[in-house]
Parts: structure tokens; sequence; C-alpha cells
């Protein structure tokens, strides 16, 4: 257990389990690029520990790109989104696999999914480290997920409370 401002939160994935899924994904995922040049976008600042383990568990050349979009404050989505980071241009004719830490509302990703497209990418996939499917009011389910949870807030791999808890190796759980 870990605790922060009086929030406690339970372990819920081991980093040896996340581990092994993410090597997992990184070989579901080559399956779709066979033969064609990939970039990696990530969305910062969440998913800058997924991006990282899933780009070094390809066997295989790619490019990484980030961006980064606020839409969150707290616990809870605000649903407005604000641009901090553009989709750089240079993504226009590739193949571009939207790295994402958690699909909550579905909002954020919508919006960045819509940005890449606008900009011309040849072809668009997501991959979120977490899903969180009772949550989803916009848009489909990412296209390659590592874990489905449920409806509680979750820290670490990453992911924070408050600037706390980005660089817990395991993901915790709020508790109640
Ligand atoms: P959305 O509701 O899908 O738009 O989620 C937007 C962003 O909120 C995600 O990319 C995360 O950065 C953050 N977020 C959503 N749920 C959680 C959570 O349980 N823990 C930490 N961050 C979260
Ligand atoms: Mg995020």
């Amino acid at each position: 257990m870990v605790t922060h401002k009086g929030k406690a939160f339970t372990k819920l994935l081991s980093a040896s389990k996340i581990f092994v899924r993410v090597n997992e994904l990184a070989a579901e995922i080559e399956k779709h690029y066979i033969g064609e040049a990939l970039c990696v976008l990530s969305v910062l600042d969440g998913s800058f520990v997924f991006t990282s383990d899933l780009v070094r568990a390809f066997g295989r050349d790619v490019e990484v790109a980030f961006c980064k979009y606020s839409s969150y404050h707290g616990q809870k989505s605000s649903g407005k989104i604000t641009e901090i980071l553009p989709v750089p241009d240079s993504i226009a004719g590739k193949h571009v696999l939207i790295a994402e830490d958690i699909v909550d509302t579905g909002l954020t990703i919508k919006h960045i999914e819509s940005i890449v497209r606008t900009k011309n990418a040849k072809s668009v996939r997501i991959a979120s480290f977490l899903f969180k499917p009772t949550k989803l009011q916009t848009g489909t389910p990412p296209d390659f997920v590592g874990f489905e949870i449920s409806d509680k807030f979750v820290i670490g791999y990453g992911m924070d409370y408050d600037g706390f808890g980005r660089n817990l190796a395991a993901i915790y759980q709020l508790r109640f």
C-alpha cells in the first residue's frame, strides 16, 4: 500500500505482470505493421513509462514522437482539452500508433486521434496501457489494450495523483 495526502492506494498490478503484458502487447502490435514504417506517438506526461517499455519490447525499428494535451485535474477528467505540445506535422503519411496511459471517458484520445487524422497520417491506431470500459463516453475502444480495469482511480507506471506516483513500478488503485 502507498499513501499520499491522506489517500490510500492498494496494489492492483505488479511490475512483473506489467512486464509480461507489455511484451505480449508489443508482439501483437508488431504483427499489424510487418513491412511498414511505424511512428509511435506518445501522449505526455502519463504514457512516458508505457511508451519506453513498449518501444524497447519491439524487435523492430520504430520512430517515436511526442505530444501533450491537458484534460485532466485531480481525480476527474475536466472535459476541456488544452494543447501544450502539438502533434508534430512530421506524422503526415506515416502509420501512427498513439500510445496512451489510460482511456477513461475517451474524450482526450478521441481529440488527439482526430488531430492525427487531420494531419494526414497514413493510418491511426490506439494502444492504451489501461482501459476503463465502463467509463467510455465517446469514440471506440482502443485497438490495443494492456489491461481492462474497473472504474477506480489508479496511479503508478507513469500515472499520477496530484504529481504523486508516476515512478511507481506497479499500478495502485485508490481504496474505496
Ligand atoms: P479521458 O477521460 O479518457 O479523457 O482521460 C484523460 C486522461 O486522464 C488520461 O489520459 C489520464 O492521463 C488521466 N486519467 C484518467 N483516469 C485516470 C486514473 O485513474 N489515474 C490517473 N490518470 C487518469
Ligand atoms: Mg494520459
